[in-house]
C-alpha cells in the first residue's frame, strides 16, 4: 500500500509507541497536555525529518507545500488536524492516521502554527 512505501523505516516504531501512548491515556482526554514531553520531542523529531522529506527542512515548501506559520496563518488547527491525520486524498499528502493519536496530530498542527506551550 502506498501509505507503508512512502512512510520512512522509522515511522513504524513510532506507530508501536503510538498504540502505547493511546493506551496509556485511555483516549479520555484531548489536548497537548496528552502529549508527554518525550512524545513531544520525538513529534518535533517527526516533523522536521518525515515531514520535512515533502516539505522541506525548514517546512517552506518542496513537494509539499510551505507549512510554516507563516503560511499557515488563521487556519483553524482542527482542519490541520484533520489534514495530518487523513492526508489530502489525489496529493502525495499521505494520512498519518496509523502513527499518530488524535491528540499528537493536533499537537503537531499547534506546533506548526507556534501554539505549543
Ligand atoms: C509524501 C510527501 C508528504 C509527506 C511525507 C507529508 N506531506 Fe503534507 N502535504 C504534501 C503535499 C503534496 C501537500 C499539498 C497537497 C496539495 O494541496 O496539492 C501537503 C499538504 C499538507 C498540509 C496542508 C497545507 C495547507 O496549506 O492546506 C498540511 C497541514 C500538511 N501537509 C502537513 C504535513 C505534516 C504535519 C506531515 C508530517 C506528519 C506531512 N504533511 C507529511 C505531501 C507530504
Amino acid at each position: 500500500m502506498l501509505l507503508a512505501l512512502a512512510l520512512p523505516a522509522g515511522a513504524a516504531g513510532a506507530a508501536a509507541e503510538a498504540a502505547g501512548a493511546a493506551a496509556a491515556t485511555g483516549g479520555a482526554a484531548t489536548g497537548a497536555a496528552m502529549v508527554t514531553p518525550k512524545r513531544a520531542d520525538e513529534l518535533r523529531h517527526m516533523v522536521r525529518q518525515d515531514c520535512g522529506s515533502c516539505h522541506g527542512l525548514r517546512l517552506t515548501g518542496g513537494l509539499g507545500r510551505a507549512i510554516t506559520p507563516a503560511a499557515l496563518a488563521g487556519r483553524d488547527p482542527e482542519d490541520l488536524t484533520t489534514i495530518i491525520l487523513d492526508g489530502m486524498p489525489g496529493t502525495a499528502m499521505p494520512g498519518w492516521r496509523p502513527l499518530l493519536t488524535q491528540d499528537e496530530a493536533r499537537w503537531i498542527a499547534d506546533y506548526l502554527l507556534e501554539k505549543t506551550p
